[in-house]
């Protein structure tokens, strides 16, 4: 049994990874200043350490004496790296490089699995995408995921620290929060339909992306912890199927048993309109091939939602 730091860890997807790290036994600590984190997302069992992934002290102290880290905390949006460039910026990659010195500082080099992004790709000029295709981010989010890489690389190379980066594609489940307007598209949609109230479609709702269910990210990150690489890898963690916004909106609407409600909106500007990865990285060196199946998580999302709501 090990003791992990999860930084994020009071998010959406790290407050499941808490959960699979302690069902198997594991000691958790969590860093997290609860910006759009809840305590209640916590497993009883973990430890909460509120605090900024970019303060050394407190990156200091909480990973003092566990023997890996996943670092998951981020401002995880787009649009907030536009409005404050500066204040995700320190977050997302001053976050990042903090963790990464205050572990050369220790005696013991700990792994560490940090979230990547499919927003290091851009607006990519093919799909399926692969980790081998280049990386022209277009948001100051994907930016600082891509500098995540590279700082990550430096902390391999330099300081012996292993690392491995996940490029996590369009992630949904339970717990993503849909009253935030960062949400991801299923939340949201879900939460719409369910509630019979109108969606809003940008564009001709036939840009797609790769959908991803959240316990199938928990797994990628537990296969990525048990790697312990020395040439500082990232891999995809994705489906490799296409979903459209639009046939997204009516498998819900069936799920629900709904009639779809769309009102048509301009398309954003610089949406990237095809976003699907190329899993066979993932498939084979973290060995898992299955991935649950669209209409399954969506059950679990509405469901959730309908207890939630209850
Ligand atoms: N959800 C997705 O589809 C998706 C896709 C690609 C990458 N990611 C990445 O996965 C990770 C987790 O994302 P999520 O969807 O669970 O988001 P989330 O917002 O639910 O979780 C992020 C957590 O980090 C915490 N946090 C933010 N800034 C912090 C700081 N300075 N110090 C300490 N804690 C801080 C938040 O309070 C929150 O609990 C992020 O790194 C995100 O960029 C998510």
């Amino acid at each position: 049994m090990s003791t992990y730091l999860v930084t994020g860890g009071a998010g959406f997807i790290g407050s499941h990874l808490c959960d699979a790290l302690i069902a198997s036994g594991d000691t958790v600590r969590v860093l997290d200043d609860l910006s759009t984190g809840l305590r209640s997302n916590l497993p009883p069992a973990a430890t909460l350490i509120q605090g900024d992934v970019a303060d050394p002290a407190a990156v200091a102290a909480a990973i003092a004496g566990v023997d890996g880290c996943f670092h998951l905390a981020a401002i995880a949006s787009v649009e907030k790296g536009v409005t404050d460039w500066l204040g995700t910026h320190h977050a997302n990659l001053t976050g990042t490089i903090t963790l990464f010195d205050a572990i050369r500082r220790q005696d013991r080099p700990i792994p560490v699995v940090y979230a990547s992004s499919a927003a290091v790709y851009g607006d990519a000029a093919h799909v399926p995408i692969a980790e081998t295709d280049p990386c022209r981010p277009l948001s100051a989010y994907g930016a600082d995921k891509y500098g995540c890489e590279l700082h990550a690389r430096v902390a391999s190379h330099v300081h012996r620290i292993p690392t491995v980066g996940l490029r996590f594609f369009n992630v949904y489940g339970p717990r993503q929060d849909p009253k935030s307007p960062y949400s991801g598209v299923i939340s949201i949609f879900c939460q719409r339909i369910a509630a019979a109230g109108s969606l809003k479609i940008f564009g001709d709702g036939q840009q797609t992306r790769d959908f991803i269910y959240v316990a199938d990210v928990v797994r990628a990150l537990l296969a990525a912890m048990a790697l312990r690489p020395a040439d500082a890898p990232v891999f995809n963690v994705c489906t490799g199927t296409a979903t459209s916004v639009e046939a997204l909106a009516r498998l819900i609407a069936d799920l629900t048993g709904h009639s779809l409600d769309v009102e048509t909106a301009p398309p954003r500007a610089a949406e990237i309109r095809h976003s699907v990865g190329a899993p066979n990285l993932a498939n084979s060196i973290l060995g898992l091939p299955q991935r649950v199946k669209l209409r399954t998580g969506l059950a679990d999302v509405l469901a959730w939602i309908n207890g939630s709501a209850a």
